[in-house]
């Protein structure tokens, strides 16, 4: 499964691309890319410290609850729902998902770029913050990957892809990769491949099935059926 910024639009947080979406108001290459961080620390963590600030006021959403309860339900019988997302928020696991890998990093995550640390990030990060583990004023930059660096776990992705018995997409515009190519490897696969999403994506073709319309509605409507064919 992958998810994607749209699972998160209902508990409030902005996608990227939609109307009023993060790169509405602000440029990638300002905020969301190395290049970006050594010319501007500052903006770039402001950046971050506003969208992690507002992760306290969002709330896991239905749809996010209905995963947590799918996996756990799958996970009792001797299954697995593997959740990959790109989304940098907490809301899945706070929704009751485990082992949520989030290949685009984590809003929470803090990474020392002199020394590699990571931690938990409480609070705002400014250039002036330094590494809990080596000291190093400046070191600290939001562990978020950014445009042009390579995305977390890809090996255990392309491995669950390859086992996986159906590829499931939440709530993305199929506009990045790799994430965006994942269905393609699905359908090498064999894999059955279902997209959920508020409106047709740039993917939407590459599935065999697809279904539009809010996340909050959707993903508990499908999550009652798989659950449904397990009893
Ligand atoms: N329910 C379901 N889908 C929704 C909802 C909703 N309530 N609201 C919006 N969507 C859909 C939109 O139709 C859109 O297709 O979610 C998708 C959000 O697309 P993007 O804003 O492009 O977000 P995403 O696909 O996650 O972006 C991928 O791009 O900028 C990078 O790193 C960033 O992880 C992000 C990546």
């Amino acid at each position: 499964m992958l998810t994607g910024a749209g699972i998160s639009a209902e508990s409030g947080l902005k996608t990227f691309r939609d109307n009023d979406g993060l790169w509405e108001t602000h440029r990638v290459e300002d905020v969301a890319t190395p290049e970006a961080f050594a010319r501007d620390p500052a903006l770039v963590q402001r950046f971050y410290n506003e969208r992690r600030a507002a992760l306290s006021d969002a709330a896991p959403n239905a749809a996010h609850k209905a995963l947590g309860r799918l996996q756990g339900a799958l996970r009792d019988r001797g299954g697995a729902l593997v959740l990959v997302t790109q989304n940098v928020d907490d809301l899945h696991e706070r929704g009751g998902a485990r082992d949520v890998i989030h290949m685009h990093g984590e809003l929470t995550g803090g990474l020392c770029a002199a020394c590699g640390h990571r931690w938990t990030v409480d609070g705002a990060l400014t250039p002036d913050s330094s590494c809990p583990a080596c000291g190093t004023i400046g070191g600290p930059r939001p562990d978020i990957v950014w445009f042009g660096e390579m995305p977390y776990r890809m090996e255990r992705i392309e491995t669950e892809l390859a086992c996986a018995d159906r590829f499931v997409s939440i709530g993305t515009s199929g506009a990045v990769y790799p994430a965006a190519g994942f269905v393609h490897a699905a359908r090498a696969h064999g894999l059955q491949t279902l997209e959920l999403n508020l409106e047709p994506s740039l993917g939407t073709p590459h599935f065999a099935d697809a279904r539009h319309g809010p996340a909050g509605t959707l993903v508990p409507e499908w999550a009652g059926e798989v659950l449904a064919g397990l009893s």
